[in-house]
């Protein structure tokens, strides 16, 4: 069965264990009495589990692929790591799904031997008939403590949002900060661990930023993509390209990062952190999702001290409520053109 068929079944054993059989036979047009032997055949080769009968009957996805290595970091290429664990087992893969896994994993394994300080890095892989895994994890300072460390930070949060406007690193004669921004944007999950700290990106979704109670120590990325994604490489860059050029120039500021949990955005001092090195692009857009309202000072800050001193920088709010909108007007009524 090809990785679209596949992955088809394996959206809909994933939304529901349930009535599988007669979901497929609706999809596929094809009787019930098909569908059944269908999955009969994938269970058989082991690409599916099946327990209970009759109406109560269950179906799960099983791994058909589960490995991990361990890689010592000195001497390491992210791309024989590419090469040796992950190009065979995505080699059947639609061609942009593999363009995809080559930049995540490269990236990331990347960031492990560059950024880490561990001395060793675990790479695991895992595919089910609906996606695959990959795993990057390091036992080394942790990347939201260095981010902090470098930039001086006053909470490990802060490194977050650094992360998520894009072009940051701590390493700037070789690096130029856009292996998380970009790669994180490519899968339909992608998230990182480090110390109390979990973010997570999920396509179609807001940004999340959770704290656990137990640190772990070094990073852990975890990204997982449909088999059968429609999404390139190519678009996700694209997006962030203004028309006419080829280089990141805009990005995309999720603002509820900026607001730490039980906080509300009213100062001036949280707006200079949101729009630290917002001239590094040209256009900002500033994404108010989960932003209920905001302060005047910030607003003030934000929308005219610091567009006064930033001219060339178009700011743009998106997703905002009335109230949000409200004091964004209303500081703008100041602006000096
Ligand atoms: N595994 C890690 N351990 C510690 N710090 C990390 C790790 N991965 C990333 N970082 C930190 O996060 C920053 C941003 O990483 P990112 O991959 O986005 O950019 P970069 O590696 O600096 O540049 P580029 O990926 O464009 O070469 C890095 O500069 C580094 O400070
Ligand atoms: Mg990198």
């Amino acid at each position: 069965m090809d990785a679209k068929k596949l992955a088809e079944v394996g959206r809909l054993i994933a939304v529901n264990p349930s009535s599988v059989a007669a979901r497929l036979a609706e999809l596929e047009g094809i009787t019930r009495q098909a569908a059944s032997a269908r999955l009969a055949s994938l269970k058989n080769a082991g690409v599916i589990a099946v327990a209970g009968n009759g109406r109560g009957v269950k179906y799960a996805l099983l791994d058909t692929v589960r490995e991990v290595r361990s890689y010592p970091i000195s001497g390491l290429s992210e791309d024989w790591v590419w090469r040796e664990q992950c190009a065979p087992v995505v080699k059947d893969l639609p061609e942009n799904v593999r363009g995809i896994w080559h930049h995540g994993v490269t990236e990331m394994v990347n960031n492990a031997i560059d950024h880490s300080g561990s001395t060793d890095v675990q790479v695991g892989i895992a595919r089910n008939a609906l996606s695959t895994k990959v795993w990057v994890s390091d036992h080394g300072e942790g990347i939201f403590l260095r981010i902090q460390r470098a930039l001086n930070l006053y909470d490990a949060r802060e490194s977050i949002l650094e992360l998520a406007k894009g072009k940051f690193t701590t390493d700037p004669a070789n690096h130029s900060g856009e292996g998380i921004f970009f790669s994180s944007k490519m899968f339909d999950h992608f998230s990182i661990r480090s110390g109390a700290l979990f973010f997570m990106h999920d396509s179609n979704q807001p940004d999340v930023l959770f704290e656990k109670t137990n640190s772990d120590h070094g990073t852990l990325v975890v990204m997982e993509l449909e088999n059968d994604s429609e999404r390139t490489t190519r678009e996700v860059f694209d997006q962030f390209a203004l028309p006419e050029e080829f280089s990141f120039a805009k990005t995309i500021v999720p603002v509820r990062l900026a607001q730490h949990e039980g906080e509300k955005l009213v100062s001036r001092s949280q707006a200079k952190r949101l729009t630290r090195r917002f001239e590094r692009f040209q256009t900002v857009i500033l994404d108010f999702s989960g932003v209920e309202e905001i302060g005047q000072a910030f607003a003030d800050e934000v929308f005219r001290v610091f567009q006064n001193a930033h001219p060339q920088i178009t700011m743009a709010p998106i997703k905002a409520t009335e109230a949000v909108t409200a004091m964004i007007s209303r500081a703008r009524i100041g602006l000096g053109r």
